[in-house]
This record gives structure tokens, C-alpha cells and sequence, in this order.
């Protein structure tokens, strides 16, 4: 949620703002750009050094630079995707609440369009005087996003609230509130992916070539656009970096079939990529299988059809889309799929084309619907085709 986020880090005056270092850190761990803007009475609480050397960033307090550059507050609040206010003073909170602009803080506050997170920090009596609750409420009427203080011990030793919100919880309060600015905040999706491994014995599977890189890639998109995902999938050496989604591995197709059955009917979106094998050896043997000298038959039985069984059972508010991997007579091929399964579209990958299907890292897809109409996009690289993938999704959630 944070990753390659612009952030700027607020820092005014107060005793809190020795944990504005610990909110820094967590920023930058997540992956964010994070620039600090201190007020000048801040500089008493924690050097500017301090921030500089965590941020990687130099510390921004005046307008201007001893080699007399400006410091833009406009570029500044228009370069940052949010900023963070941490702490907010008494006195800084009540010029971000009157207007009145007289650092480079508030300068960039009042240059920014981006959503700004105030966390205030005072001792009990300041807090709850009737002038800074009125503050607090005139700044949350201006849609600035109030992250309350927290109750607790106080620097000043009392006991009681105004303190600021704990780094960890900031952190928590600014993801959530993120997440529900995503398009999919609030929707389930199952995704598969990879193969699945059919015992013959216990040291041999029938396999496939896929990697489980598209599921894997789809699983990340829906995420990072707010869904909550469960990503079921066989034997991969890949993994995901966005750490919400809910992984269970599997490693046979009767495995992922009792995983599928059980997670679909809480989902809104399924989009099953798993290479499932559709023939399993009839009895896989106790033992190792020794050479004989002779031919060796196996004898195959089929796995149940996941998606089709997903297909009977959709509610219509349930969006279910498969993929099709065809060698010939494609569209007529995955038109068919569609319609015998129960999807609502088609995901078409053709091995005629070079550079797409199992295995590699780019991907050329047609999405077909119910109405037979069909999209086909360039050969890209299965992130990209995942973003499509998504972004088709979320036209038909619109729908
Ligand atoms: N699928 C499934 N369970 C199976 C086989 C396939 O859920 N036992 C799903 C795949 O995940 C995919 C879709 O069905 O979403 C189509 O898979 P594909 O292998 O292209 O087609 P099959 O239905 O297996 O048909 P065929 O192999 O005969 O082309």
C-alpha cells in the first residue's frame, strides 16, 4: 500500500516529535519516497540530521537555502501523493486550521490537493481545551483526515489523551483509509494458479509447464486495487510481494478443486488461471514404480472440471472468468469453453503465438464474453496483461 508512495512527513514542534524518527522509518521500510518538513521550533525536538539520514532525503525548514535557492512549497505539496502532519502541535495546528502560513509547513499544507493526515500531540489540557477541539473539528470540515490521539502517559506526566497516535497505528489508520479509496475495497476475489501434480508414485507427478507468473500477477493487481484475495495455487517457485493476499498451496487438482469449493461461494470475482492437469493416474502406487523391463501403462482418470463445477453453483452477482489455452481453432474453442462452463469471460492464450502461454514472462490475450464479443491485446509482459485483466474486471463490475 505504500510502496512508491510520495509521502511528505510534517514534523512541528512537540515532544512527540521524537517519534515522528519512528514513523519515518516504518514509512521508508514500506518502499515509500518519504521528503521531512520541519517547523523550526521542531529543530529543538530532534535534529533535522536525524530525518535526513533515515529519509535519504535533505530536511526542508526555510523557504529558502544558504546558497539562496527557493525551496518550492507548491512543487513540493504537488510532487507528494499524501502528506502526514506528525505532530501537530497546538500552534501548528491552529494556523493549518486559520490559514495563517508563516514556515515552509504550512506553505506546502496550504499548496496541497492531496489527502493530508494530521496527527495532533499535546499534554491533556491543551487537547481537550475548547479551542483546539474547535480546530480539529474546523480542520476535519475542510476534509483534512484527523488520525485521533491516543490516551496514555504524557511527557509532562500526566495521564490522559493527547498524545500522539503510535507510530505502528498511524501507519494502520493511513492504510486503511487508503485502501477504501481502491476500486475493489470490499471485494473477494479467488484467483488460481500454476500447475497441479498428479501422483504416479511417490516420486513421480504428471505435470505442466506453467509457472503460476499469470495467476500470481493477477493476484497482485486485484490486491494492490483493494480487493481482498485468496490465491490458490500448485507447486511454484514464484511468490507475491503484496503480503494481504491469502495464500494456499495445493499440490493436485482434487486438492485445488476442495480449496475452490469451499472459498467460492463468499467470493464477488474468480478468475481461475491454474494450468489444473485434467487427467490424474487412477491409483497412484504405495511405492516406488520399478522398471520391468517391459512398457509401462498408466491408467488415467479424469479430474473434475474446477471451473465447471464453480459454473453451476454462480450466483449472478458472481463474476467468473476462465482461461482457455488453445492450439487450434481458438475463438471457436474458448467461445465453447465459456458457454459449457458457466464464465462470464474468457481469458484466450493461443501456443501458435510466439512468446505467450506457459512458462515465460510475456503473454498475448483475447477476452471473450457471453455476447461472443471479443478484445485482443499486443504480446506484454504478464504484469501488464494482469492489469488488463484487472482493468476489464472492473468494467464489468461496473455494469
Ligand atoms: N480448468 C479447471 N479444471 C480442470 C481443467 C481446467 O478448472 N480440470 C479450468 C482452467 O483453470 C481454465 C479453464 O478450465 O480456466 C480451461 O482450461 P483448459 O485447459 O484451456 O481447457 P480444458 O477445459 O481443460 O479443456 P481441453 O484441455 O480439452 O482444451
Amino acid at each position: 500500500m505504500l510502496a512508491g508512495k510520495k509521502i511528505i512527513l510534517g514534523v512541528s514542534g512537540s515532544i512527540a516529535a521524537y517519534k515522528a524518527v519512528f514513523l519515518l522509518r516504518l514509512l521508508t521500510k514500506a518502499g515509500a519516497d518519504v521528503k521531512v518538513l520541519m517547523t523550526p521550533s521542531a529543530k529543538e525536538f530532534v535534529a533535522p540530521l536525524t530525518f535526513s539520514a533515515l529519509s535519504h532525503n535533505p530536511v526542508l525548514i526555510d523557504f529558502s537555502t544558504p546558497d539562496g535557492s527557493w525551496n518550492n512549497h507548491v512543487d513540493l505539496a504537488n510532487w507528494a501523493d499524501f502528506i502526514i502532519l506528525a505532530p501537530a502541535s497546538a500552534n501548528s495546528l491552529g494556523k493549518f486550521a486559520l490559514g495563517l502560513c508563516d514556515n515552509l509547513l504550512l506553505a506546502t499544507f496550504f499548496s496541497a490537493s492531496c489527502p493530508v493526515y494530521i496527527a495532533p500531540a499535546m499534554d491533556r489540557e491543551m487537547y481537550t481545551s475548547a479551542s483546539i477541539k474547535d480546530n480539529i473539528a474546523l480542520l476535519a470540515k475542510q476534509k483534512r483526515i484527523i488520525i485521533p490521539s491516543e490516551e496514555g502517559e504524557l511527557a509532562s506526566g500526566l495521564h490522559g489523551e493527547g498524545r500522539m497516535a503510535e507510530p505502528e497505528n498511524i501507519v494502520t489508520f493511513i492504510t486503511g483509509h487508503l485502501a477504501k479509496s481502491l476500486p475493489l475495497y470490499g471485494k473477494k476475489a479467488l484467483v488460481t494458479a500454476g500447475p497441479t501434480y498428479e501422483a504416479i508414485d511417490p516420486v513421480r507427478f504428471i505435470g505442466n509447464y506453467s509457472s503460476g507468473k499469470m495467476g500470481f500477477a493477477i493476484a497482485e493487481e486485484l490486491a494492490n486495487k483493494g480487493a481482498e484475495v485468496t490465491l490458490i495455487h500448485g507447486p511454484v517457485s514464484i511468490t507475491n510481494t503484496n503480503s494481504s493476499i491469502k495464500k494456499i498451496s495445493i499440490t493436485s487438482a482434487d486438492e485445488m478443486y476442495q480449496s475452490c469449493v469451499k472459498h467460492f461461494p463468499e467470493m464477488d470475482i474468480t478468475v481461475m488461471s491454474a494450468a489444473v492437469a485434467d487427467y490424474k493416474p487412477a491409483k497412484a502406487a504405495k511405492e516406488k514404480i520399478k522398471k520391468s523391463g517391459e512398457n509401462l501403462q498408466l491408467d488415467l482418470i479424469q479430474n473434475p472440471d474446477i471451473v465447471a463445477a464453480l459454473g453451476k453453483v454462480k450466483k449472478a452477482k458472481q463474476l467468473l472468468i476462465g482461461f482457455a489455452l488453445e492450439t487450434h481453432d481458438e475463438l471457436k474453442n474458448a467461445s465453447a469453453k465459456l458457454k459449457k462452463k458457466n464464465l462470464d469471460a474468457i481469458v484466450l492464450n493461443s501456443m501458435r503465438t510466439k512468446g505467450a502461454g506457459p512458462g515465460g514472462d510475456t503473454n498475448k490475450i483475447t477476452i471473450i464474453d457471453r455476447q461472443n464479443k471479443n478484445t485482443t491485446f499486443e504480446l506484454k509482459a504478464k504484469t501488464e496483461v494482469a492489469s488488463d485483466i484487472v482493468t476489464y474486471i472492473l468494467k464489468c463490475l461496473k455494469k
